[in-house]
């Protein structure tokens, strides 16, 4: 069992495509554990990216995710982590597979709508990074024996 960040960044929140993207990750049939819009702070925002620290694109990426309302959110379930990224595509909107969030919605890679953590290891720091312990909800999905053998 993972759990996984989802962000829908700035430019998804403006330009109103949350209901899109969190009803794809819903119809594949993660569970929703955690959810909330916030603008994000500075420091969260640093250290959600401290591993970019120091490349070009390091300054815009942080002035970006904190220009706006972001929507972040806690999935889980089996593989959860690959099934999110599959949903979003590739960083760069213009090499992502069709069908996928950022192909669908997205052209440039500054502006590509998501975040999805990229391993069960970091989805779990990530999620407890963004959200208090009080926030997550332990429910039991009626659906989750469909979804998960
Ligand atoms: P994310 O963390 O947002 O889910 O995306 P990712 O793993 O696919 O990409 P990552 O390498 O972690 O990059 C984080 C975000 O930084 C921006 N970026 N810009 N201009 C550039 O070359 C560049 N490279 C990355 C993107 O917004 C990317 O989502
Ligand atoms: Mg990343």
């Amino acid at each position: 069992m993972e759990t996984t960040l989802l962000l829908v960044k700035p430019d998804g929140v403006q330009r109103g495509l949350v209901g899109e993207i969190l009803g794809r990750v819903e119809r594949r049939g993660l569970r929703l554990a955690a959810l909330k819009l916030m603008h994000v702070p500075r420091t969260l925002a640093e250290q959600h990216y401290a591993i970019h620290k120091g490349k070009p694109f390091y300054n815009g990426l942080i002035d970006y995710i904190v220009s706006a309302p972001v929507v972040a959110m806690a999935w889980s379930g089996n593989k959860a982590v690959e099934a999110v990224r599959q949903v979003l595509g590739a960083t760069n909107p213009t090499q992502a597979a069709p069908g996928t969030v950022r192909a669908d919605f997205a052209i440039d890679i500054g502006r590509n709508l998501t975040h999805g953590s990229d391993s069960a290891e970091n989805g779990a720091a990530e999620v407890a990074l963004w959200f208090a312990k009080s926030e997550l909800q332990d429910w039991k999905s009626a659906s989750a024996a469909w979804v998960f053998e």
